[in-house]
């Protein structure tokens, strides 16, 4: 590696504890900033004459808006490239698209199907890769979902709050598929001090390999989070103060459809689960979206519960930090 090798965000692993509540951190601070009228200084223009590739090989909503509005509010250009718009995939190679689009721009955000692509053209790019979304992680999600617990709960009982995010102790259970947005935020929590409880149907569990990492997380964190794994809903959310799921079929995984959703009978989110189970009173529903009906009741996902819209705009805080660490401040996040 040479000594002037870009720094990479490719999951919230690269991250140490004290890193990642500097992003959730700056992204309140900037949030709270640009909302009031203002325009942090410290933001102001630090992207100005650069331009930021964004290579999508498939589709998304949130991610594309929210980078291309933080990349404009930090006085940079975005470059949406979709999988039709270059060669990459079909009459170019990833070493060879890397090294090209790497001597041209600031920065790739990238989003991939295998992880192993992202991680490729981060290893041969003279530029930060920052990671839209892979089979295996999203951490520009995890980042903005961390934003969100921290707004939604400032009471939580944390005698470091003042320093950190104050979200030690809060119990987060995860019911549905073990995936990609499951992974950087179970990663994430170990990491912060939350705990977190895995429902998963038999055969959907996390896999070993990712048990290993998100373990490896918490063995380094200062408080580690602990995380439980059970296949039974009503067990992952007992004493829940956040119930989260996603889609029980990722992009990718349609033609698992019809498996997929027989699967997952039993796991749909709904008041009803919550009671049984016994999660905490004023429990709070999450989801990165899109979201599908099987997944979660319209009488949660439109409660006064559900957090998910604040959560879809709080991915505009999370990308301006995250740019602002891995792309003004070459990584160096404090
Ligand atoms: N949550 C999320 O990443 O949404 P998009 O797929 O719309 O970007
Ligand atoms: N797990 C989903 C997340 C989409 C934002 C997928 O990978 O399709």
């Amino acid at each position: 590696v040479s000594p002037f090798a870009p720094r990479h965000l490719l999951s919230i692993a690269d991250l140490t504890p004290a890193e990642l509540t500097t992003l959730v951190r700056n992204a309140y601070q900037h949030k709270h900033t640009i909302k009031s009228g203002s325009v942090p200084k410290n933001l102001l223009g630090t992207l100005t004459g650069k331009t930021v590739a964004m290579t999508f090989s498939k589709r998304s909503t949130r991610t594309r808006i929210s980078t291309e509005g933080a990349v404009v509010t930090m006085g940079g250009h975005p470059m949406f490239l979709g999988k039709d718009d270059i060669q990459l995939g079909v009459n170019e190679s990833l070493y060879d698209t890397s090294v090209v689009i790497s001597s041209m721009v600031s920065c790739i955000v990238a989003r991939v199907g295998p992880h192993s692509d992202v991680a490729d053209l981060a290893k041969h790019s003279t530029a930060p890769v920052i990671n839209a979304l892979s089979d295996l992680y999203h951490p520009l999600q995890t980042i903005a979902d961390f934003l969100t617990m921290h707004e939604a709960f400032p009471s939580t009982s944390s005698p470091h709050r003042g320093a950190g995010l104050g979200l030690e102790g809060l119990k987060v259970a995860w019911v549905g598929d073990a995936n990609n947005v499951l992974f950087d935020l179970a990663i994430g929590a170990a990491k912060l001090g939350v705990d977190v409880s895995v429902a998963t149907p038999e055969g959907y569990a996390i896999p070993r390999s990712m048990r290993e990492i998100i373990d490896a997380a918490a063995a380094s964190a200062p408080k580690a989070g602990r995380l439980i794994e059970t296949t039974v809903p009503e067990e992952a959310v007992k004493d829940a103060d956040v119930i989260v799921t996603d889609t029980w079929v990722s992009m990718g995984q349609e033609e698992e459809k019809a498996k997929r959703i027989k699967a997952f009978e039993g796991f749909q989110v709904t008041s009803e689960l919550a009671e049984r189970g016994g999660a905490k009173q004023g429990w709070k529903f999450m989801h990165c979206l899109p979201r599908h009906a099987e997944e979660v009741s319209d009488e949660v996902f439109y409660s006064p519960r559900s957090l998910v819209f604040k959560e879809a705009e709080n991915r505009l805080w999370a990308a301006i930090s995250a740019l602002e660490g891995f792309v003004a401040n070459k990584g160096k996040i404090e």
